[in-house]
């Protein structure tokens, strides 16, 4: 059995496609779950999902992203191949909290703990871009990377080089709490508008990816001091970034202003934006305040989660 966190970019999403750097956490208490057991010989493998969507054969769907994925690695690391993987998620999917990277790690670390094996972090997260650009095609490689690794990460692709990923020291722990929109949205479609958007106005869209990417600078530093109240508004600046970028939603919106409402540090959508969750950075004391005017906004889920501060 083996199990990868949820995950949230906490500051600049959709500009880090396109080379700036972006901040991403782990949420250590939201996990998926992957569990190999060995079925008769000549069965293959089986994968399943209840929570999402069955069970079947990799040979029935073989095109299917995660089939792909059991493929590789029992090829390459000569995983004994009649197994049946059984998949069990509590992080929404389509939801910006990395489903489908946590459900891709905890699979790769399921198949290499069957066969007696462990990989580095990085040998890990490389499998499961893979795997991720059978959903978005051109992932920027950061949900697979602070999921695989489990830690606070900065991380920025650079040309013809490997993205520079670094831990980031959190000074002091941070209160989050994370609404759901509940409206599901997969990343290939606002990922998809945003560069239809930036190839007809470049000099608009670099500008604006350039005013994220100083923002999460700032961000940077207001971590490594443990600043909440200095890191709230740097994040609020980034959602009206969104919001120009055009990844925002009525719903989202509305979330972010009832958290600002309710005495939020700082609010704004996390991950692809259209739909899927939005957090809001907060004092403890006001944590419980704060996801009940998330629900009375019409959150379908909101929940209270804490960023461990780092060495
Ligand atoms: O997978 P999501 O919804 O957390 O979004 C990924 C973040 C983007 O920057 C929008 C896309 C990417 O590949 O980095």
């Amino acid at each position: 059995m083996a199990t990868a966190p949820a995950k949230l970019i906490l500051c600049g999403e959709h500009a880090v496609v396109y080379g700036r750097p972006a901040i991403a956490l782990p949420l250590a208490d939201i996990r998926a779950t992957a569990t190999v057991t060995p079925l008769p010989g000549g069965s293959g493998p089986l994968i399943s999902a209840p929570d999402l969507g069955g069970q079947w054969r990799i040979t029935e769907r073989p095109d299917e992203p995660l089939s792909g994925l059991v493929m590789a690695v029992i090829d390459r690391f000569g995983v004994p191949p009649d197994i049946e993987i059984t998949i069990r998620s509590a992080i929404p999917i389509a939801s910006g909290m990395g489903s489908g990277a946590a459900i891709a790690t905890a699979i790769v670390r399921a198949l290499l703990a069957y066969s007696g094996q462990t990989l580095p972090p990085a040998a890990i997260s490389e499998l499961v871009y893979e795997s991720e650009r059978g959903y978005h095609g051109t992932p920027s490689g950061i949900d697979n990377t602070v999921v695989a690794f489990e830690q606070p990460i900065w991380f920025q692709r650079r040309p013809s080089l490997p993205p520079l990923i670094e831990p980031l020291p959190i000074g002091a722990p941070l209160t989050l709490v994370v609404g759901d929109s509940g409206v599901r949205s997969p990343t290939r479609l606002p990922v998809g508008a945003v560069r239809e958007r930036w190839q007809a106005d470049p000099a608009r869209y670099e500008a604006l990816f350039d005013q994220v990417g100083a923002l999460v600078e700032q961000a940077r530093a207001a971590l490594a001091t443990g600043d909440a109240v200095r890191l709230g508004p740097l994040l609020s600046a980034n959602h009206e970034l969104l919001r120009e970028i055009g990844v925002s939603s009525p719903e989202l919106d509305r979330l972010v202003a009832a958290a600002h409402a309710a005495g939020a540090l700082g609010a704004k959508l996390a991950g692809a934006g259209w739909g899927g969750v939005m957090l809001a950075l907060t004092t403890p004391a006001q944590a419980a305040t704060i996801a009940g005017a998330l629900r009375a906004a019409g959150a379908a889920n909101a929940l209270v989660t804490t960023i461990a501060a780092t060495g």
